[in-house]
């Protein structure tokens, strides 16, 4: 497969006129022509009409080599054999039922299984609803009404974890982080019970957490957030937070709705934590909505609803439905040690390539993330947390410009120019991918310096 022009239109045409004609249509009937905020890229994204492996085909016939994966989704890419045979196996039978199925015990018993810390599971539909229940349970084992997370994280829709998802620099204070309101009309008193982290500054966090550990029920922690800069927690920022949790009885709710796939046994395990709660999403769903929280049985009891109102009620129409399950077990099973192993290893290979070739090229970028996430940044000075990794103006234009260079080249990232392999990836995959990132950077540094 040829590298360069991989997609089927002229050259600096990355969408053709069936798409076009579709996104027409789609504008007069949801605001700005796209159901979701995130896919949307400038002047419209290309039609997706079919996936097979790494591989995407639009409206008008032409492939596109997915980096992408429905927002780090689908670790074993489109169309997976394994996941679409087990569904064919079910899909006769019904697609939702208000009665359990067998289904929702064997992909619990699967995570609880890979995780030992995670005794029990209760699925959702979203990564959203992962999180938001979490906080909630969070909020009811301890009696405290506020929680902490980092500036910049996402962690879905959630009013309470939205603060300061996008704070700037007018607005984002000093190392004490302000907590800046997401959505317009979110209750400016949802402010007040969130506390605002500055990522990997340990001795403020610190600070800020043993001044208001008596409020704090619990911190939220993605440990290699995305819209943080997808850094690592340092090791410094990971003693303090487990430190302090133990010490003031705070719960540590680990977000690996994303970061789950780095390690087997999750990302809390990779990291050594010792979570009280842990929200899942994305790939234990094997390309299907879901989400779940987990953690031990003594705190996931406070969902138990066998002694009357739960403390913390959790439903949700399609919850553990059966097409869900089925596509998350066939992916769990198939995500094997050595499959982890494996891309972690050409992650590693993906980012030490382009770093050096950026090096090499004198390039003011970076290539962060760990095992298979990777995230481009136009910065020559080290990324370590939200402030570092914010870009300016120019930076953000220049990043929209590598975006659509990719996708020249035929490659699809996120429009913010992160990505995340899949395991039908090659070895020879990953040094294209890793020239392509270098060339469309350096074509755009040359067009319209960002620095
Ligand atoms: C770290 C993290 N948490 C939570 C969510 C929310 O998940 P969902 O989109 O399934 O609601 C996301 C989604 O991208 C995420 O990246």
């Amino acid at each position: 497969m040829q590298r360069i022009s991989r997609l089927g239109h002229n050259r600096g045409e990355v969408v053709g006129p069936r798409s076009r004609d579709e996104f027409q249509r789609s504008l007069k009937i949801t605001p700005g022509g796209s159901m979701r905020a995130a896919p949307f890229f400038a002047p419209h994204p290309p039609y997706a009409v079919s996936g097979a492996g790494c591989w995407i085909t639009d409206a008008d016939g032409s492939k596109v080599f997915d980096c992408e994966n429905n927002f780090f989704s689908l670790v074993h890419g489109h169309a997976f054999p394994p996941v679409i045979e087990a569904l064919h196996n079910v899909l006769d039978d019904g697609t939702a039922f208000g009665l359990p199925t067998t289904s929702e015990t064997r992909l619990a018993e699967a995570i609880t299984t890979r995780s030992p810390k995670l005794e029990q599971v209760r699925f959702t539909s979203s990564g959203t609803e992962a999180v938001m229940f979490a906080v909630k349970a969070a909020r009811a084992i301890r009696g405290r009404p506020m929680i902490a997370k980092f500036e910049g994280a996402y962690h879905g829709a959630y009013d309470y974890v939205e603060v300061s998802l996008d704070s700037a620099p007018n607005n984002w204070g000093d190392s004490s982080p302000n907590s800046v309101l997401y959505a317009s009309g979110t209750p400016p008193s949802t402010a007040a019970d969130v506390l605002v982290l500055p990522y990997n500054e340990p001795k403020s966090c610190r600070e800020l957490i043993r001044k208001h550990h008596e409020r704090l029920a619990a911190i939220l922690l993605d440990p290699v957030a995305s819209r943080v800069g997808m850094v690592p927690i340092e090791a410094d920022l990971r003693e303090v937070i487990q430190d302090c949790c133990n010490r003031y009885g705070t719960l540590l709710v680990i977000d690996e709705v994303v970061s789950y796939r780095v390690g087997f046994h999750g990302a809390h395990a990779t990291f050594g934590f010792e979570p009280d709660l842990v929200a899942l999403g994305k790939i234990i769903g094997g390309g299907l909505p879901v989400g779940a929280v987990a953690g031990p049985a003594s705190h996931m009891a406070i969902f138990d609803h066998t002694k009357g109102k739960p403390a913390v009620s959790h439903g949700g129409t399609f919850s553990a439905n059966p097409l869900s399950m089925t596509a998350g077990l066939a992916a769990l099973q198939a995500y094997t040690k050595d499959a982890v192993a494996r891309l972690n290893q050409m992650g590693d290979t993906l980012r030490s390539e382009a770093i050096e070739q950026l090096r090499r090229r004198e390039l003011p970028a970076q290539v962060t993330g760990m095992s298979s996430l990777f995230r481009l940044h136009l910065k020559a000075e080290v990324v370590r947390n939200y402030r570092t990794s914010f870009p300016s103006a120019l930076q953000k234009a220049a990043l929209a410009k590598v975006h659509r260079a990719m996708l020249e080249r035929g490659f699809l990232m996120t429009p913010n120019c992160s990505g995340a392999l899949s395991t039908p990836m090659s070895e020879t995959d990953i040094q294209d991918l890793a020239a392509a990132l270098v060339d469309a950077v350096q074509e755009v540094w040359k067009q319209s310096p960002w620095d």
